[in-house]
C-alpha cells in the first residue's frame, strides 16, 4: 500500500471547491505501475469540467488531472518501463495527485535528462498541436496558417511546432500576450481590438493554408473564410460556450454539423474536427502506439531546443485551487503546471 494526496472535485462549482484528499493506492497488479507524480498541470478540460461542460463529462466526485510526468515507483509487471523510469501519461482525469496507478501500456518513456516540469506543458498539448500540424493538414514550409489563442497551452506549442518546419504564422492572443507571441515567432493579432479576419486578409491577402481553431461559436464562419484553395480548418473546440449552459455535447454536435455541410460544397477547402482520443476505445493498440510516435517527436524538438517549454506559472499540487483560478483569468502564456510536494 501507498499514500496518495489527490486533489478532489465534488461537483459543479468555482475552482474554491476543490478539495484536498488522503487515501491509500493498493499494490499494482499486473500490467499496473505506480509512478510518483513529478508535474501535472492545468488544461482548458479543468475548466470545462468544474462546470460540467467537459463534453465527455465524467460524473462527480472525481479527481481531475489531463497528464502528468513522473518515475515509476513500483511496478506489477515485468514488461512496462523498469522502476526509476520517467514517463508521461494522458489521462485525461486522475492526474491531480502526488501518486498515481496507471496501466503500464498508457505509460510513454521519457528522456531522464528533460525537465519534468518542461516536458508536463507538451504532453497533451504536444500530441494535440503535432497530430493537427502534421497529421490533420500537410502544411509546408512557406505556408501561412492561423493559430487562434496562440498564447494557450496548446496554441504556443502549436506556434513553435510551426515555425520548426518552417511555416509562417498569424496568431491571435489577448492584447497583454502580443509581444509574448512574436517571441514565440508568430504575427501577432489581437482578437479582443482588432478585426482578425481583415487583418489577416492584410497579412496573407491570398488566403491561408490552415486555421486552428478551438473557439467554436459564430467565429467559425470567419476562420473558414480565411482559407484558400486547398486550405484546411481545423476545428478543435468550443471554448466560446463555456458559460453557455445547457448540454456540454450540445455545441460540439452544432459545429461538426456545419463542417460536415462544408466539406460537402465543391470548393477546395476541407473542414475537420479534431479528437485527441479518436481510436483509443477501437484500436487501443494501436492508439497507444500513435500516442509514443508523437509526443517522441515532439520531446525530441523540446530536446533540442527547437520548442521551448512554456510555463506560465508553477504552483504546488495542494494548491490547485488558485491555479485553476489563475489559469481561468486568462492573460497568460503556456500552462500552469502544479507541482506534488512529496515527503
Ligand atoms: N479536440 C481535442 O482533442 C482537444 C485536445 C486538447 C485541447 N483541446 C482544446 O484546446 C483548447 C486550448 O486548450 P489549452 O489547454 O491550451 O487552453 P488554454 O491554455 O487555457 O488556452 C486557451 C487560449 O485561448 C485563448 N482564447 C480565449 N478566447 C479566445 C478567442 N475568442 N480568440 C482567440 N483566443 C482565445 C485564451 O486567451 P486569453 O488569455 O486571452 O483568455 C488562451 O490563451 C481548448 O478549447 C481545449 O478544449 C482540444
Amino acid at each position: 500500500m501507498s499514500q496518495a494526496t489527490e486533489i478532489v472535485l465534488p461537483g459543479v462549482g468555482e475552482p474554491e471547491s476543490l478539495q484536498v484528499r488522503s487515501r491509500e493506492l493498493p499494490d499494482p497488479q499486473a500490467g499496473q505501475a505506480l509512478v510518483r507524480v513529478e508535474a501535472t498541470g492545468v488544461s482548458y478540460a479543468e475548466q470545462q469540467m468544474r462546470r460540467g461542460k467537459y463534453y465527455d463529462q465524467p460524473p462527480f466526485p472525481f479527481v481531475p488531472g489531463y497528464d502528468l510526468v513522473g518515475i515509476v515507483e513500483r511496478s506489477g509487471d515485468d514488461g512496462g518501463p523498469p522502476v526509476g523510469q520517467r514517463v508521461a501519461a494522458l489521462t485525461k482525469v486522475g492526474g491531480w495527485a502526488d501518486r498515481v496507478l496507471l496501466d503500464v501500456a498508457d505509460l510513454v518513456p521519457v528522456p531522464p535528462e528533460l525537465d519534468p516540469a518542461a516536458v508536463e506543458t507538451v504532453v497533451v498539448n504536444g500530441i494535440t498541436a503535432w497530430r493537427m500540424l502534421h497529421r490533420d493538414t500537410h502544411t509546408h514550409a512557406g505556408q501561412t496558417i492561423v493559430v487562434l489563442g496562440a498564447a494557450g497551452g496548446v496554441g504556443s506549442t502549436l506556434v513553435q511546432l510551426a515555425r520548426d518546419a518552417g511555416i509562417r504564422v498569424i496568431g491571435t492572443a489577448g492584447p497583454s500576450q502580443q509581444d509574448r507571441v512574436r517571441e514565440l515567432g508568430a504575427l501577432p493579432i489581437d482578437y479582443r481590438g482588432e478585426n482578425v479576419a481583415a487583418r489577416v486578409r492584410e497579412l496573407s491577402p491570398d488566403g491561408v493554408a490552415a486555421v486552428f481553431d478551438h473557439v467554436g461559436g459564430p467565429g467559425i464562419v470567419d476562420s473558414w473564410g480565411l482559407l484558400a484553395r486547398g486550405g484546411t480548418l481545423v476545428s478543435y473546440g468550443t471554448a466560446s460556450t463555456r458559460d453557455v449552459p445547457g448540454n456540454p455535447r450540445m455545441p460540439v454536435l452544432k459545429l461538426l454539423a456545419r463542417l460536415t455541410a462544408w466539406n460537402l460544397l465543391p470548393n477546395g477547402r476541407h473542414a475537420k474536427f479534431f479528437n485527441l482520443w479518436a481510436g483509443r476505445r477501437l484500436r487501443p493498440a494501436r492508439y497507444r502506439a500513435g500516442l509514443r510516435r508523437d509526443l517522441g517527436e515532439v520531446l525530441d524538438r523540446l530536446a533540442k531546443g527547437a520548442i521551448t517549454p512554456q510555463i506560465a506559472r508553477r504552483f504546488p499540487l495542494t494548491d490547485a485551487a488558485a491555479a485553476l483560478r489563475y489559469a481561468e483569468a486568462g492573460g497568460i502564456t503556456g500552462k500552469v503546471v502544479l507541482i506534488p510536494e512529496h515527503a
